[in-house]
């Protein structure tokens, strides 16, 4: 997996006791490390405001690996060497102590200066925790230091500035590791090997070939605990400005001089400026009322604990986008997100046109089908083509049928995305990461939308959403390709 052994390096946890850091970051960083035997080369230092002590939060991380389905003797002997904490008081701002602490670290485990500061943070919080690393010198050393910023990016195209200047103060982009997890999973990382790797479907890959493509985020999971974040953000800026987004550039943007990060970062902005911007009647809001998923009832939004009754908030939303350049103009990018949905799928469609003259008219019963590309991005990971076949015997019928790729048959389980992009931080790939101007640029299409007053229509959980998507399409002529 590691081409070369990984720099001896602190990785210091900003957030160190909350879930994504018990459930995602350190189950990642270990099995990174232990699968290439280099546990020693990382000392992680978990911060945060709770008073622990460095046995607290080693027992507190045992506990998480081994729920993360990790135990070993190396693991227990991991914990013990290799992981810290640091409390940075009640009110959050001794950096100086800190600061000394990592030096210290660094002096005692030989340690030359390359340090990772992760963000795993409410967002609220990190223009302090930048401010507080900048200013207490911690972003310059002998060293490398790189600064890894959870989503949401900022809220608004304003915020999102506002954030890249005060990074910007204390570090070069080239430092700047803004993650989204969607482009860690392999499968996404594929859409451009499947696109520029294989001359077949890049030759059919536009809008003379392409009636329609449509990209689903489809969850069956409510809003959990989170409705303190989720009830501010909705599903627009929780899904829609990042995850969604990057899917659609992915799968629109021109084929990249060379594979190399700034390569592929600059074809991805190119496609996010072609975007004229999204017209509000092009756009459906929804929301969840009660209903039932897999045989089990679930709660409406709004009686979710958290949410007030009544929240407007969406946790639907479906639009059309167009992309005005030589490529795609005039064809449509149907994409939508929503909670407590039927299933949970991700799902790229892509309907080709249809044949200019049916042939087989004379039969009644041949009923001919577009071609589809349908890419499962999770959880059953692959693809499917679909095609018409001549049903054996008369009369001339003919019947869809399709070949299909399983990534499981191929090559079993895959590797979370935590462990792909925790890997490329450290060995300094920005490919997988989000420039500052993408960042930014992608806000500037959906800033029109946000504060409008849309209304969130609702939908019953375990429906495929509300029926003004539905009709969104309808309007096109087209249908929704559910899964
Ligand atoms: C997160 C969102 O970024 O992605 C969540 O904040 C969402 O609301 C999650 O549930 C979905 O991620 P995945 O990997 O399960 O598709």
């Amino acid at each position: 997996m590691m081409e070369q052994p990984v720099d001896r390096h602190i990785f210091v946890i900003f957030g160190a006791t909350g879930n994504l850091s018990f459930l995602k970051l350190l189950p990642a960083l270990y099995r990174l490390l232990a699968h290439e035997k280099q546990q020693d080369r990382c000392h992680v230092l978990g911060v945060g405001t709770k008073e622990l002590s460095d046995k607290d939060f080693r027992e507190r991380a045992r506990e998480a690996l081994k729920n993360a389905g990790i135990s070993s003797k190396d693991m227990n002997e991991w914990c013990d060497t290799c992981l810290h904490y640091h409390s940075l008081g009640k009110s959050s701002d001794d950096y100086s102590g800190l600061a000394e602490r990592i030096r210290s670290l660094e002096k005692e485990y030989d340690i030359p200066g390359n340090r990772v500061f992760y963000m795993a943070l409410p967002p609220a919080i990190f223009p302090k925790a930048i401010t507080g690393i900048g200013e207490s010198g911690l972003s310059t050393s002998d060293g490398w230091v790189r600064i890894v910023i959870e989503k949401p990016f900022g809220s608004d195209l304003n915020s999102a500035k506002e954030l890249n200047h005060l990074l910007h103060q204390y570090f070069d982009e080239s430092q700047v590791y803004r993650i989204d997890h969607y482009l860690g999973k392999e499968t996404v990382q594929n859409l451009l090997i499947f696109r520029f790797a294989n001359t077949i479907f890049e030759s059919l890959w536009n809008r003379d070939r392409i009636d329609n493509i449509q990209i689903t985020v489809a969850e069956s999971i409510g809003i959990g605990e989170r409705a303190r974040y989720y009830d501010k953000a909705g599903a627009l800026r929780d899904i829609v400005q990042n995850h969604l987004t990057q899917l659609l550039t992915l799968v629109a943007m021109e084929v990249p001089a060379v594979f190399t990060a700034d390569d592929i970062r600059d074809e991805k902005v190119k496609v996010l400026r072609s975007i004229p911007l999204i017209r509000p009647e092009t756009v459906v809001f929804g929301q969840y009322e009660k209903g039932t998923i897999g045989g089990k009832k679930v709660k409406g939004y709004r009686e979710e604990t958290g949410v007030a009754d009544d929240s407007s908030t969406e946790t639907y939303v479906a639009m059309k986008v167009e992309i005005d350049n030589w490529r795609w103009q005039g064809i449509p990018f149907y994409i939508r997100t929503g909670k407590r949905l039927n299933r949970r799928v991700t799902q790229i469609v892509v309907t080709f046109r249809h044949e200019p003259v049916c042939i087989f008219r004379p039969y009644s019963s041949c009923q001919i089908t577009s071609n589809r590309l349908v890419i499962t991005l999770q959880p059953d990971e692959g693809f499917h083509l679909y095609f018409d076949v001549k049903r054996p015997g008369e009369p001339l019928w003919l019947k869809t049928e399709s070949l299909h790729f399983h990534y499981k048959d191929a090559f079993g389980p895959l590797p979370e995305a935590y462990q792909t992009l925790i890997l490329d931080i450290l060995q300094g790939d920005q490919t997988l990461f989000v420039r500052a101007d993408e960042v930014e640029t992608s806000w500037r299409l959906f800033n029109p939308l946000l504060g409008q007053d849309f209304p969130a229509h609702s939908y019953a959980a375990g429906t495929m959403g509300p029926e003004e998507a539905e009709k969104l399409l309808i309007k096109d002529g087209k249908k929704w390709e559910n899964p």
